[in-house]
């Protein structure tokens, strides 16, 4: 079962580092406990936890950078958020004071911290940065991680799965509100410029109208679906907005789409309504089972990934397989939902509208 159990394969790997960088999410601990353990028990070589991500990496001094992490400090850990590396977000060169590309930043802490190879845990900004890293000569594999399920070429990323379970119990939770109150609650999910979490927490949650940034909205179609649910006896309705979302016409301020959302919802069907920006307690709390087990096997197979030599590629799940891609591939360009996908014509078929008269009728 452990072809390699006990051989140390590349034999010039004695110790790998590890980086947790980007937005935190749930799984990120259960990767941090799966590399130390499967590098220790496996192949007997350690592992550095570095702090802060690749910020961390670059500007930190002596024990500030990080650590050597134990068996003993990866237990206990799989079932909290976050990450116990910390993380950080930002443009490493800008933040060691340092010209974009001075690669030297990475050569010292690389051979200060007797790194063999780095893995780089994280979404399309910390594979981008992994990719440099590995084009420059640095021995990098990459582990995707983001709640916005928007990495290329991995069929899921974990803290996906976590933060459409939180969508689904906001959502579940709002729904006695709205019915009480007879109000439509609009309520905001992040994603970027993907509609991954707006659309599976929506029909998670039975939201009535799910905008993502795929299918440009058109306000009339909104009103025309509040007011019919209005007339069928409906009183409440549940919008769920992406936060990425563009109107079919003209353009919108970004920032708290769901406030202005709202705001056109109430005074054009003089149904009260209310916004609900979920913010960042989707990236909070527990991951759930999925995740977990998501995150265990990236992080099992990153450490194969060193040890056999293959830098530059990504640990990824496609059609239910573990494989690897280049992280080349994965850098160009984020993953959307095709319009033609599965789970937009079931939400169609159970009477969800996407704002958008071409998809509605
Ligand atoms: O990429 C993850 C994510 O949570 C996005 O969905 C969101 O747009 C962004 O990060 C928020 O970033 P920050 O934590 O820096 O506010």
């Amino acid at each position: 079962l452990i072809p390699y159990k006990g051989e140390k394969l590349n034999k010039r790997i004695q110790r790998i580092g590890l980086v947790t960088a980007g937005g935190d999410c749930p799984g990120l601990n259960a990767v941090i406990r799966a590399v130390t353990k499967t590098a220790h028990n496996d192949y007997g070589v350690e592992v550095f936890g570095v702090r802060d991500g690749f910020v961390g990496m670059v500007t930190y001094k002596g024990v500030d950078r990080g650590k050597v992490l134990t068996n003993r400090d990866a237990s206990g850990i799989l079932a909290s958020g976050g990450t116990i590396l910390g993380t950080a977000r930002g443009d490493v060169f800008q933040a060691a004071g340092k010209e974009e590309g001075e690669y030297s930043i990475f050569e010292d802490a690389f051979s200060e911290l007797k790194l063999d190879a780095l893995i780089c845990t994280g979404g399309e900004g910390t594979q981008l940065m992994a990719h440099k890293l590995y084009t420059h000569g640095f021995p990098v594999v990459g582990v995707p991680k983001t709640i916005d399920n928007d990495v290329m070429h991995t069929d899921v990323t974990f803290g996906f799965d976590s933060a459409v379970s939180i969508i689904m119990k906001a959502i579940d939770n709002l729904h006695s509100t709205a019915m009480s109150h007879h109000r439509v609650l609009v309520v905001e999910v992040m994603g970027r410029s993907a509609g991954w979490l707006a659309l599976a927490g929506g029909v998670a949650g039975g939201g009535d109208i799910l905008l993502l940034p795929e299918i440009p909205y058109e306000e009339e179609v909104i009103f025309k679906r509040v007011w019919d649910r209005s007339k069928q006896g409906k009183r409440f309705s549940i919008v769920v907005v992406a936060e990425g979302v563009k109107p079919q016409e003209g353009d919108v301020e970004k920032r708290e789409i769901a406030r202005y959302i709202s705001t056109l919802i109430q005074r054009e069907t003089k149904i009260e309504s209310r916004p609900v920006i979920l913010g960042h307690l989707q990236r909070g709390g527990p991951p759930t089972a999925y995740d977990r087990i998501l995150a265990t096997q990236f992080a099992v197979m990153a450490v194969d990934l060193v040890m056999k030599g293959r830098f530059g590629q990504m640990a990824a799940i496609q059609g239910n397989q573990f494989t690897s891609v280049p992280v080349s591939e994965v850098i160009k360009k984020v993953k959307r939902v095709p319009q033609d996908h599965s789970l937009i014509r079931a939400a169609l078929s159970v009477g969800t509208s996407f704002g958008s008269a071409k998809f509605d009728s």
